[in-house]
């Protein structure tokens, strides 16, 4: 039974947290306890701010209507599309994430449409076809198998309508393997007094803490995405054309950024992307 099921507060890392390297352990990093902090770490107003409308104009720019939120987590997005007027499906894989988003969409006057399910699975339970999806907040990190990634995307891919887009952010992974971590916190981690760092990297492992001001301190063990392999692997599901922006601007050096956000197409071009 998982943590999530039991109704779990408490991380659960084992004796050796650095091994811990499963496309499961999701679930018993976002229980209860760490879905309350989740708020207090990702301020949305700021969040709101940094971000702009860059997500609504990529969306409204392609006149998507339907979107499929999936790692819709404590809500911060779904809510601000519901309120730029689209129509939000919010799915995510932790009942705890899920419960806090409906909460948070009803402080705002919003239902929340919420589905829990894994993305490796999405076909089963999310049935229609969506415009756009969006997998926001450097969600795709938790899937640690490439077998996991591959079947993830493919079946996001299987979710979109045939001309819908696919918009995933990640962290600037390139950037912290290959030059150590200095994040401007500009983006997502914008709750004050929040420390965010990572304990431990290596090619197959970021572990990064989280500190809250009463002192509590939660883990996330992610895998580190480089950039060009997440663009690889979309192109081989089959998404035609992709996109890459460096916080939110066209125009990045790569080392500069600290998250990328992919817009995949699906949409058959009659010529193919080059790379
Ligand atoms: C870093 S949080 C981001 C939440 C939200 N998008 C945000 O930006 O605030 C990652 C979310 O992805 C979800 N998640 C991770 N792996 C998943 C999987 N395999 N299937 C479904 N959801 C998953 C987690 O439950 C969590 O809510």
């Amino acid at each position: 039974m998982s943590a999530v099921s039991e109704g779990k507060t408490q991380q659960e890392f084992g004796d050796d947290p650095v091994q811990v390297r499963e496309s499961d352990h999701y679930t018993k990093e976002y229980v209860g306890g760490f879905a309350d902090k989740w708020d207090d770490l990702i301020d949305w107003d700021s969040r709101a701010q940094s971000e702009g409308s860059f997500f609504i104009d990529e969306l409204k720019k392609r006149g998507c209507k339907r979107i499929l939120d999936v790692a819709a987590g404590t809500g911060f997005h779904s809510v601000r599309l519901i309120e730029a007027g689209f129509e939000v499906v919010s799915a995510d894989g932790s009942a705890e994430m899920l419960a806090k988003a409906f909460q948070n969409g009803r402080s705002r006057d919003h239902i929340v449409r919420t589905v829990q399910v894994d993305w490796r699975w999405l076909n089963r339970d999310i049935h229609g076809h969506y415009d756009a999806i969006v997998c926001l907040g450097n969600s795709f990190t938790h899937l640690f198998d490439e077998n996991d990634r591959r079947k993830a995307l493919a079946e996001m891919y299987a979710t979109l309508k045939h001309d819908g887009i696919l918009i995933l952010d990640q962290r600037n992974y390139d950037a912290i393997l290959d030059h150590g971590y200095s994040s401007k916190h500009t983006f997502y981690y914008c709750g004050d007094d929040v420390q965010v760092y990572p304990e431990h990297v290596d090619e197959g492992l970021a572990r990064f803490r989280y500190g809250f001001p009463d002192g509590s301190v939660y883990h996330l063990n992610m895998f580190p995405l480089r950039k060009n392999y997440v663009r690889r692997l979309m192109r081989e599901v089959g998404f035609q054309h992709i996109e890459t922006y460096g916080d939110f601007q066209e125009t990045y050096k790569d080392a500069d950024p600290d998250f990328f956000i992919h817009v995949a197409e699906k949409a058959y071009r009659e010529e193919p992307d080059s790379e």
